[in-house]
């Protein structure tokens, strides 16, 4: 039987949404902890989520499919990330998961009606820092409660650690390409900072600056007084397990000391 080889990935044909998904996200691990969380605190199985800043949508995507009572809605300011994602994602969905599912081009401080009244709001990959002042994080943080049906929870992410404002280039192999991710920027002063990806090729080649992002490195005690001063009574932290070999295992659990240590990545619900 005739066999192809698979395509070697190179700048010229690899698709940077593709790798960036490979490398950074896990839309399956990431809906058991906000689910089976959600569940815990409330009691109750979560039904509508709003996936913001959802970018390629790989996370609303994954509620759709998880059970046929959810729905998702996804807000992105970028079109052709959405484009992406329908061609990429939508398009492998069936009709009735599609269905449930809506994407939204829109600025996640403005949602409408039809935005609003959901359980769950996602706000993951840190993009929130894109908010840089705390005037502009509270304010998004406000709409964010006002869209929550009654007993709703607010999920984001965090990173710190000493290394968070170190100039720095990190590397890890995926199949097929190397991720990295570059600190090129931090400003102690204002703690604004600029992150690069890039990918590089084992045949040569490389795409440098695939993506960019501006960001305030929060401290989390801010994030923390800020969640409390848009209104939310109850935020938890949830502090990654230790794998015994220096990393983190993947298992999230409510913690009010944490650990010190040179990079860390956390959860946090807020309602
Ligand atoms: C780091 S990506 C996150 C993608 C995805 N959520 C993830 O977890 O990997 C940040 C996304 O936020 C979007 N974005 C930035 N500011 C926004 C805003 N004010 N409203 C809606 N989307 C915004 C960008 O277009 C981009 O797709």
């Amino acid at each position: 039987m005739p066999t192809t080889r698979p395509k070697r990935l190179s700048p010229r044909t690899a698709d940077p949404r593709r790798l960036y998904e490979a490398a950074v996200q896990c839309p399956e691990a990431e809906i058991d902890f906000v689910d089976s969380t959600f569940r815990k605190i409330t009691g109750r199985r979560a039904a509508l989520l709003r996936e913001d800043f959802c970018g390629t949508a790989a996370t609303a995507c994954e509620w759709v499919r998880r059970r046929p009572t959810n729905h998702a809605i996804g807000v992105d300011l970028d079109p052709s990330a959405l484009a992406w994602s329908k061609a990429n994602h939508v398009a492998g969905l069936t009709d009735d998961q599609r269905r449930r599912l809506r994407l939204k081009k829109g600025d996640v401080r403005t949602p409408t009606k039809a935005e609003q009244g959901v359980d769950i709001v996602l706000a993951m990959n840190f993009s929130y820092w894109c908010f840089t002042t705390r005037e502009s994080l509270v304010a998004y943080f406000r709409t964010v409660r006002k869209s929550l049906a009654k007993g709703g929870v607010f999920f984001l992410d965090f990173f710190g650690g000493w290394e968070a404002q170190k100039i720095l280039t990190e590397r890890k192999r995926c199949k097929g390409f190397t991720y990295i991710w570059e600190h090129a920027h931090y400003n102690p002063i204002t703690a604004d900072m600029t992150c690069h990806i890039h990918f590089e090729f084992p045949g040569g080649g490389a795409i440098r600056k695939a993506f960019t992002y501006h960001w305030r490195l929060w401290t989390l005690p801010e994030v923390r007084e800020l969640l409390v001063e848009a209104g939310f009574r109850d935020v938890t932290v949830y502090w990654e397990g230790d794998d015994g070999k220096g990393g983190g295992d993947g298992v999230f659990r409510p913690n009010t000391k944490g650990e010190v240590c040179a990079s860390w990545i956390a959860y946090l619900s807020a309602r």
